[in-house]
């Protein structure tokens, strides 16, 4: 199954792509996450979008793109996947769409104070990707991650003024993805204001009743 999950930076698309991903035995495909692994290898592609990143503005449609279709033609995608933070613009949804069919698209959405408190609380594990929350998901040992026992850090774009300036982005870039994907006939609406199993019980009821369990891989029972 092809799964495309969209919403505003914050939102919990990494948290809950993560542990779908192990439900339905599909990889999670973070555009964010290969850009910044690209950024710590310190190589030519990680220097070029190191500047966009930070800043929070999106990385040119032609550098992810070509990112992208790499990763899906990869073995593991052939039984399915779920993109997370990608297409982020219209240009890149309609490359995708020449690229390969999706199935369904999770929309979540949530007020924008929740979102900022959900950012500037946010902790990552650089070597594992787990993702912690000061205020809602706080790791059981001080600063370190819970799994890989690594430091955990904030990201460089979580900064309050990147922050803002990410959102804004989001508006004026991403949110007319709605849209088009509306007019496909494929998306989904998930209120992400909820507990984060709440959340995931919410994407599992779209997608059996979104694809009438044709192509579901989860076990109904
Ligand atoms: P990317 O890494 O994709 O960032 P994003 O889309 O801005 O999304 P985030 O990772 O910030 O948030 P999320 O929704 O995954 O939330 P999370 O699960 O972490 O992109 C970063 C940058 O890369 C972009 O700005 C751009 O420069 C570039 N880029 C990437 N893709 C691109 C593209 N396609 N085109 C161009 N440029 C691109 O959750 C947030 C926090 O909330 C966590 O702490 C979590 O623990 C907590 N939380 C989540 N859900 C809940 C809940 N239900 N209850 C309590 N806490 C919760």
């Amino acid at each position: 199954m092809n799964i495309v999950f969209l919403g505003p930076p914050g939102v919990g698309k990494g948290t809950y792509a993560a542990m779908l991903s192990v439900k339905l035995n599909i990889p999670h495909i973070s555009s964010g996450d290969i850009l910044r692994d690209e950024i710590n290898k310190g190589t030519e592609l990680g220097n070029k979008v190191r500047q966009y990143m930070n800043k929070g503005h999106l990385v040119p449609d032609e550098v992810i793109i070509e990112i992208l279709k790499k990763r899906l033609d990869k073995n593991d995608c052939k039984k399915g996947f779920i993109l997370d933070g990608f297409p982020r613009t219209v240009r890149q949804a309609e490359e995708l769409k020449r690229f390969v069919d999706i199935d369904i698209v999770i929309n979540f959405f949530a007020p924008e104070d929740l979102i900022i408190k959900r950012l500037s609380g946010r902790l990552i594990c650089p070597k594992c990707k787990a993702v912690y929350n000061i205020y809602f998901r706080p790791p059981k040992n001080n600063r370190k991650c819970d799994i890989c026992k690594s430091k955990l850090l904030q990201r460089e774009d979580d900064k309050e003024n990147v922050v803002r300036k990410r959102l804004e982005i989001y508006e004026r870039e991403t949110k007319p993805l709605i849209d088009f994907y509306r007019r496909n006939g494929i998306l989904s609406d998930v209120y992400a204001d909820q507990d984060i199993e709440h959340v995931i019980n919410e994407i599992v009821r779209k997608i059996k009743g979104d694809v009438h369990g044709k192509n579901s891989r989860i076990n109904k029972t």
